[in-house]
């Protein structure tokens, strides 16, 4: 079976899947962004656990319990902070997705959804990141049967466009 991928607008925070990744910073205690609405929606217990796993290097992703958000888990991934693109930027962000569905598969999680990381605070510009995130978590899942369906989450209108156009190029 041929993993479904496909980009929608909407606050990730709303989302029932297995699991909702979240572009988080090292520490893994929380920020703003995404990071912040998705601490504020599964409540203080999450940081509770995010103390424990003793932060996160940048490309790595740690999975918690999702507490009151309708996702069961959270990934928490760290994306590269944008310097120009020739510092390992696209490397990292790659492995942002690639880890986050490792860690998936490895949990037993069928459905995830992404946030687009790294293009908020962390300046990446959104088409080069969405041709990162969909050309790796494509390459990602031919591997992983396990994994049945993937949401790429955008907070805007223009995001979503983004993210139409990088999946009817690469074939969605
Ligand atoms: N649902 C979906 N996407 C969202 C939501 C939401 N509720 N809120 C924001 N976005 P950012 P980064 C989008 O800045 O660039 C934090 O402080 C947002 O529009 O959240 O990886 C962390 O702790 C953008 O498209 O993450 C780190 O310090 C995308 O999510 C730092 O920010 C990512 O924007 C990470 O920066």
């Amino acid at each position: 079976m041929t993993a479904l991928l496909r980009a929608i607008q909407g606050d990730i925070t709303t989302i029932q899947v297995g699991a909702i990744v979240n572009a988080a910073n090292s520490s893994l205690l929380g920020g703003s962004g995404v990071d912040g609405a998705i601490h504020r929606a599964a409540g203080p217990e999450l940081v509770h656990e995010c103390r424990i796993l003793g932060g996160c290097k940048v490309g790595n992703a740690k999975i918690t319990k999702g507490y009151r958000l309708p996702a069961k888990h959270i990934i928490h991934t760290v994306g590269p902070v944008w310097r120009g693109g020739n510092n390992g930027e696209p490397e990292l962000l790659a492995s942002c997705y690639r880890q986050s569905i490792l860690v998936a598969a490895a949990n037993a999680i069928h459905t995830l959804a992404f946030p687009s990381i790294s293009t908020g605070i962390y300046g990446y510009p959104i088409e080069l990141a969405a041709q990162v995130a969909v050309s790796t978590v494509r390459l990602s899942i031919q591997e992983l049967p396990a994994i049945h369906e993937v949401v790429f989450c955008c907070f805007s209108s223009d995001d979503l466009h983004v993210y139409e156009n990088v999946l009817a190029q690469s074939g969605a």
